[in-house]
C-alpha cells in the first residue's frame, strides 16, 4: 500500500477497498503512517464522505485496533447507550442503574467533557473516592456481578479512534458524519455489547444543530450496527435548552440521585425512561410499552435503581453515603441568584451559551488540559415557557472564584430571552429511528 495513492483515490472520489482501509488504520495506529498523510486522508473524507462499504471496513478496523471485550459468557443482554452530548445531560448516571434494575447488563465506557458539554466521567469523579480507571478485568467482573461498571476509555480499547480523534480535533475534520459515526461506533462496539441505543441531540447545545443532520448521523450509526449484526436504536432529542435543572458536576450528581429516588425533573426522568425502554426493546424484552414505562417509573420510586447506583459507587471505591447526604459532595463556597431583568415569558435559552457560562466558572474544560472544579455550576429555577416578573430568580450561580463571574452573568443575560412570547416550543423527543 502506498498511502499517497490512497489519499489520491479518496480525493478523487474512488472507492477504497476494505484491505486498503484496514492497512491504513493499522499503519496509523502503529506509527508507520505519519500524521501529515492521515490528515490529508481525513480532509479528503471530509469532502468526499465514505461509501457504506468503506464505512463498515473503516469502523471495523478501528474497532479491532485494540482490545474487544468478550462478555459472551455473562448471561443476559448487554446493552449500552451513547449520547452525542449536551448541556446538563446526566442521563447515564440514572439510566445505567435503572437499566440494571430492569434486568439488563450495562457495560458503560464513557468520556470526559470538553467545551460547553459535560462528560459522565467528570460527574462521577465528583463522588469522593470514585475510580473511573478500573482495569478491564475488574470492569468485566463488575458487569458480571453487579450488572454494570462505569469507566473511562482505556488505551486498550479502540486506540485507533483515540489517535485519529486527536488528529481530527486539530485539523478541523471533526464535523464529518462518517468520521463521527465510525468513531462512536468503534468505541461502543468494542465494549462487547449486544445492542446499542443512541441519544442523538439536536439544537443550540448539541453537536448537530439541525434535525436533518441529526437524523443522518443516527441513520449512519444504525446502518453500521446492522452491518455488524448489532441492533441499534436512536432517539433524536431536544438540546435547545439544558436538560434538567442542574449544570455542573456535583450539582448534576445530586440531581441524578434525586431522579433515582423518583424526585427528578420531569424532562430528565422522561428522557431516561424512554431511553431505557428502547434498551429493553432492542433486547427484545418489551411486551407492552405503556406497562414497561410504568414499571420503570416504579423502579425509580421504590428505590431499586438507587440501590444499584449505591452498589456501583461502593464497588468503584466511592462513598455511597453521597446518596443520603448532599454535603458529602463538593460544594461551592459562594452562591448568587441570577434574576429576571424584566417581566415576561422565558421565550428561549441558548443551551450552548449556558454551557459555556458554566464552563467559565470552572465546571468544564476549555482545553483537554484544564482542571475542572467539581463544585461549581448553575442551578435553574425557571426554564423555557415559564413566566417571570422582574427580580425573580431564574437560576443560582454556584462559584468558588469570582474572576469570571461577571462574564458568566453577561453570557447568561445574552443566552436567555425574556419576551412576550410565545415560547419556542419543541418536543423532548423529536424522532425515533430503528
Ligand atoms: N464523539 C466521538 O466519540 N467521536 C466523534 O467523532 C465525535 C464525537
Amino acid at each position: 500500500m502506498r498511502v499517497v495513492d490512497l489519499i489520491r483515490q479518496k480525493r478523487d472520489g474512488i472507492e477504497l477497498s476494505p484491505e486498503d482501509l484496514r492497512a491504513l488504520v493499522e499503519g496509523y495506529t502503529n506509527g508507520e503512517v505519519p500524521d501529515y498523510q492521515m490528515s490529508a486522508f481525513l480532509m479528503s473524507c471530509f469532502f468526499r464522505l465514505m461509501t457504506p462499504k468503506e464505512l463498515a471496513a473503516w469502523t471495523e478496523a478501528m474497532l479491532h485496533s485494540g482490545h474487544v471485550l468478550d462478555l459472551s459468557d455473562i448471561p443476559g443482554a448487554k446493552v449500552d447507550k451513547h449520547s452525542t452530548g449536551g448541556v446538563g445531560d446526566k442521563v447515564s448516571l440514572i439510566l445505567a442503574p435503572l437499566a440494571v434494575a430492569a434486568g439488563l447488563k450495562v457495560p458503560m465506557i464513557s468520556g470526559r467533557g470538553l467545551g460547553h458539554t459535560g462528560g459522565t466521567l467528570d460527574k462521577l469523579e465528583s463522588i469522593p473516592g470514585f475510580d473511573v480507571n478500573l482495569p478491564v478485568d475488574r470492569f468485566i467482573e463488575m458487569v458480571r456481578t453487579l450488572g454494570c461498571g462505569l469507566i473511562g476509555q482505556t488505551g486498550e480499547v479502540a486506540p485507533a479512534d483515540k489517535k485519529i480523534y486527536a488528529l481530527r480535533d486539530v485539523t478541523s475534520t471533526v464535523e464529518c458524519i462518517p468520521l463521527i459515526a465510525s468513531s462512536i461506533m468503534s468505541k461502543k462496539l468494542a465494549e462487547g455489547i449486544d445492542a446499542l441505543v443512541l441519544d442523538v441531540k439536536v439544537g443550540s447545545g448539541a453537536f448537530m444543530k439541525d434535525l436533518g443532520r441529526a437524523r443522518e448521523l443516527a441513520r449512519t450509526m444504525i446502518d453500521i450496527g446492522a452491518q455488524m449484526d448489532r441492533p441499534v436504536r436512536a432517539l433524536i432529542t431536544d438540546m435547545d435548552q439544558p436538560l434538567g435543572l442542574a449544570i455542573g458536576n456535583s450539582l448534576e450528581v445530586w440531581e441524578s440521585i434525586e431522579t433515582l429516588r423518583g424526585n427528578g425533573p420531569e424532562d430528565l426522568t422522561e428522557l431516561t425512561i424512554e431511553l431505557v425502554l428502547e434498551m429493553l426493546d432492542v433486547a427484545g424484552q418489551v411486551g407492552n410499552r405503556v406497562e414497561t414505562k410504568r414499571h420503570l417509573r416504579e423502579l425509580l420510586e421504590d428505590g431499586s435503581a438507587l440501590r444499584v447506583f449505591q452498589n456501583i459507587i461502593k464497588a468503584q471505591g466511592g462513598d455511597p453515603g453521597v446518596c443520603d447526604d448532599r454535603d458529602k459532595l463538593p460544594t461551592a463556597r459562594h452562591t448568587e441568584a441570577f434574576v429576571a431583568w424584566s417581566d415576561g415569558l422565558i421565550v428561549r435559552m441558548n443551551a450552548e451559551e449556558v454551557g459555556i457560562a458554566a464552563m467559565e466558572l470552572g465546571a468544564g474544560r476549555r482545553t483537554k488540559e484544564d482542571v475542572i472544579d467539581h463544585a461549581v455550576g448553575l442551578m435553574f429555577e425557571k426554564k423555557r415557557g415559564e413566566l417571570v416578573t422582574e427580580g425573580d430568580t431564574i437560576l443560582i450561580i454556584h462559584y468558588n472564584d469570582a474572576t469570571h463571574l461577571e462574564s458568566c452573568k453577561a453570557r447568561l443575560r445574552a443566552a436567555i430571552e425574556i419576551g412576550d412570547g410565545p415560547a419556542y416550543e419543541q418536543p423532548l423527543i423529536l424522532d425515533r429511528l430503528a
